[in-house]
């Protein structure tokens, strides 16, 4: 379902009343509620921190934004240019151009094919947008320098890596070439403080270019450093 509103260049993103639960069809089809009407707007340049206990269903409000999840009842509206989207509501090949074109999504665990080098796991988002190999490879190798990655690393497989190289190739990979919406579970979990003040002036610079960030942190000290609204999913349930 496509509505066109008046042109504009920029993106927001309105979740309304979004709920999903899931049936275990193996425990009889119980119905367990991942996360119940959950509402929050996110206008360009902002980032918008979802906070709540473990198990509240804040990676599941992600996946269901990113329709890894099939969503259960409500809206994600996207206003993308002078279009207004509803995420929860178009067809599985409209959220595939959606996704393309318009939001990434860093997980909170690195998947990738084996044997790709992370210079070149990282440079492969400006690949695919038509950028020249070496010149995306320099940009890769920037990016992963900043984010403190040893040298001797670039060449091999990001598999062989620890917990947090892993987590700040997953990073790199998310952001060299930023979509407007970027869904963010737990980027800094794994992070030393040095690596994870890295993280956030990277998206303070998203942030500054407009990019709308829905970010779930695991820490609340570097959560208010950066988020400039919050939701929480316990409060507006209970
Ligand atoms: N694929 C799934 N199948 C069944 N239950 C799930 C699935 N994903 C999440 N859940 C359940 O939904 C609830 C919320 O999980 P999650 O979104 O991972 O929480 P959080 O990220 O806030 O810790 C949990 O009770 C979890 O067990
Ligand atoms: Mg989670």
């Amino acid at each position: 379902m496509i509505m066109q509103t008046s042109p504009s260049s920029s993106y927001r993103l309105r979740v309304s009343k979004l709920s999903k639960s899931f049936t275990l069809h193996n425990r009889g089809a119980i119905e367990i509620e991942a996360f119940s009407d959950v509402s929050f707007c996110i206008d360009p340049g902002e980032l918008l921190a979802l906070t709540g206990p473990s198990g509240a269903g804040k990676s599941s409000v992600l996946k269901t934004i990113y329709r890894t999840y099939k969503p259960g009842s409500g809206q994600v509206l996207l206003q993308r240019g002078g279009q207004l989207v509803d995420l929860a509501a178009c067809s599985d090949s409209e959220m595939l151009e959606y996704r393309r074109a318009d939001i990434g999504f860093v997980t909170q665990f690195l998947k990738i094919l084996p044997r790709v080098s992370a210079v070149d796991v990282v440079a492969a988002p400006l690949v695919a947008l038509g950028r020249g190999l070496e010149n995306a490879r320099a940009e890769a190798v920037d990016l992963l320098r900043r984010l403190y990655i040893r040298e001797d690393l670039f060449s091999l497989s990001p598999l062989t890596f620890s917990g947090g190289e892993q987590q700040r190739v997953n990073i790199a990979r998310g952001v060299i070439a930023p979509k407007k919406l970027l869904l963010l579970d737990e980027p800094t979990a794994s992070l030393d403080d040095k690596s994870a003040a890295m993280v956030l002036e990277i998206l303070n610079n998203l942030k500054q270019q407009g990019i709308c960030i829905l970010a779930i942190f695991h820490d609340r000290q570097r959560m208010e450093q950066i988020a400039d609204n919050e939701f929480n999913i316990m409060e507006y349930n209970s």
